[in-house]
């Protein structure tokens, strides 16, 4: 089937204070898959709300593809079937929430208020459509960015940092509409620095950093490689001694045997030896890699190395910096 989102080797670069030219996006390669949860990472800063506006149109890359539902981004007849949520929505506050869905289902030339109201109460909005704005927690206010971006009944949605700011409630609240929005068929976009809705709701992620892409795949994929951790008590330094591998790590002291192994190893193999010489297991405990920890990996060895390619190409400042809308040249 073909791909919700492509980008190829896509670039966007500004000109900097200094003359010289800085790219905020740097050989892109995206590829979403069709009725997927995508996860777009990055620190501040790494160009995440940009590579969403070249997708959308809204500015133009340097160079590069950009095809959003077998179109080039921007493409009216993509439009009709993408919504966008962006990081900061605005509201007019004195508007109340049905107001708000009535106001922008014109936008797309609807007029049935059945529909808004419909759409508002999915988001658990039924009770509050008609207080304004004003009087919403955040948390309420995405829901109704939700509900907007469901209007046209969209393939594809782009969430710009759906949950950035909100408490730990909404956050479940945002991410179990999310999750039902997969489950109805639709491609869901989502950037995001909030590492612990993405780990329990994308199916693939990219991480960037400084505009470009330092690890993409499969969630289950990239998180593979977790370790086991195996405890026993009553071990002598013999049994310590077999178990020993250049992959594990094996500590004895009073008889308690603490042993890491790799999760791909045979655990079942390790816990019969230690029985069998007498031991007594206490705990078997997974420890699953983390995406905190992949993310850490990723941007912190990828700060050091693309820092130093970074001022090459600008002859200055490793720190990409705002300056303003006019794009460098390419
Ligand atoms: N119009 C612009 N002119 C110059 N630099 C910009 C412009 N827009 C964004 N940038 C810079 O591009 C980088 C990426 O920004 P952004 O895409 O908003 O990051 P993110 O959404 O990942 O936090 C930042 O360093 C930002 O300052
Ligand atoms: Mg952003």
């Amino acid at each position: 089937m073909s791909l919700a989102i492509e980008t190829i080797n896509l670039q966007k670069t500004y000109k900097s204070r200094g003359g010289g030219s800085i790219g905020v996006v740097n050989n892109l390669d995206l590829q979403v898959e069709r009725g997927e949860i995508f996860g777009f990472l990055g620190p501040n800063g790494a160009g995440k709300t940009t590579t969403i506006k070249i997708l959308l149109g809204i500015i133009y890359p340097t160079s590069g593809v950009a095809k959003v539902l077998d179109k080039d981004a921007g493409d009216l007849e993509a439009h009709k079937k993408l919504s966008y949520l962006p990081e900061k929505p605005y509201y007019y506050e004195h508007m109340t929430g049905l107001e708000i869905m009535r106001f922008y289902a014109s936008l797309f030339g609807i007029k049935d208020r059945a529909h808004c109201e419909s759409l508002l109460e999915r988001v658990n909005l039924t009770n509050d459509m008609n207080r304004p704005i004003s009087q919403y927690s955040k948390g309420m206010q995405q829901r109704v960015g939700l509900a907007q971006s469901l209007l046209n009944d969209p393939e594809l949605l782009f969430l710009d940092e759906p949950t950035g700011g909100l408490d730990p409630i909404a956050h479940i609240e945002i991410r179990d509409l999310i999750l039902k929005f997969r489950e109805e068929g639709r491609t869901v976009f989502i950037s995001s620095h909030e590492l612990s809705d993405v780990e329990r709701i994308c199916d693939r992620v990219a991480i960037i950093n400084k505009g470009e892409i330092v690890a993409q795949g499969r969630l289950d994929d990239l998180l593979a490689g977790g370790r086991i951790e195996v405890t026993a008590d009553n071990a002598s330094e013999e049994i310590a001694a077999k178990l020993r591998t250049d992959d594990r790590t094996v500590s004895l002291g009073h008889g308690r045997l603490i042993l890491e192994m790799s999760d791909s190893e045979d655990t079942g193999a390790v816990i019969d030896a230690l029985r069998s010489g007498g031991s007594e297991i206490v705990s078997v405990i997974p420890r699953k890699k983390r995406l905190e920890d992949l993310f850490i990996e990723s941007v912190a060895s990828d700060n050091q190395l693309k820092g130093r390619k970074m001022s090459k190409m600008t002859g200055e400042s490793t720190e990409p910096e705002a300056t303003n809308e006019e794009e460098a040249g390419s």
